[in-house]
């Protein structure tokens, strides 16, 4: 099923809802294949796609821009009862949360402005990403700079006024705005205050609100 891809070489990452891991094929082409981790609980008999990959895949699709990550491909895989959802991205070296971890020096400016970019397409698109935060935002080392996109839309919601009850746990607590702590509702002025959280940790390297 994943020849295309080639073969697993590391895992880049783990989130609340899938693992992610690096593939490359004989072409030396590299994908990121995020795979949605045991969801055989969720599964009805209809085998009903659970909802955050639909809408992932929803946003994915709608979303064209440089700093906004793009669909390559997904698929789905059956082993026995075991059902896995698999969106294929583009790979990504790391995640900008490791990038101000380590301690490597950066740009802030342009990273700031390549997020900035990213999240005024996607105001124009009508898409509230519900969870920015550096550890959902890749990051490709291209030459000596540092390529920035957007990723992880499992919670997004196109269109900014809510389709579904908007939760008070959208966003990690960290990049959540004052209206969602309120229990108020949120638009896409949330997504703009996350991004100030994360221009305050680009600049000093340590996390704005590290709330409990
Ligand atoms: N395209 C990619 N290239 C490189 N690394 C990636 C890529 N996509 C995701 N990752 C890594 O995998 C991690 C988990 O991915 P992602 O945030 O999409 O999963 P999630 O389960 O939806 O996360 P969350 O816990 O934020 O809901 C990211 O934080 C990042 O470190
Ligand atoms: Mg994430």
């Amino acid at each position: 099923m994943t020849s295309r891809f080639g073969s697993k070489q590391k895992k880049l990452g783990v989130g609340t809802y899938g693992t992610v891991k690096l593939y490359k094929n004989n072409a030396g082409e590299k994908f990121a294949i995020k795979t949605a981790k045991n969801i055989t609980d969720q599964l009805d008999t209809y085998n009903i796609i659970p909802d955050d990959i639909v809408v992932e895949i929803a946003t994915l699709g709608r979303l064209k821009h440089p700093n906004v990550i793009n669909l390559i491909d997904f698929f789905i895989n059956y082993d026995g009862n075991q059902v896995s959802y698999n969106l294929v991205l583009p790979a990504g070296d790391y995640d900008l949360g490791m990038l101000i971890e380590s301690g490597k020096t950066y740009d802030t400016w342009s990273i700031a402005h390549q997020i900035a970019l990213g999240l005024n397409y996607m105001l124009n698109e009508n898409v509230l990403s519900g969870d920015i935060k550096p550890h959902n935002i890749i990051v490709f080392e291209n030459g000596g700079n540092h390529l920035i996109k957007l990723a992880d839309f499992g919670i997004s919601q196109i269109g900014f006024c809510c389709q579904k009850p908007h939760t008070k746990t959208a966003y990690t607590l960290w990049y959540r705005a004052p209206e969602i702590l309120l229990g108020d509702q949120y638009d896409e002025k949330a997504d703009a205050w996350a991004f100030g959280c994360i221009l305050s940790e680009l600049y000093y390297k340590r996390v704005l609100l590290r709330g409990k």
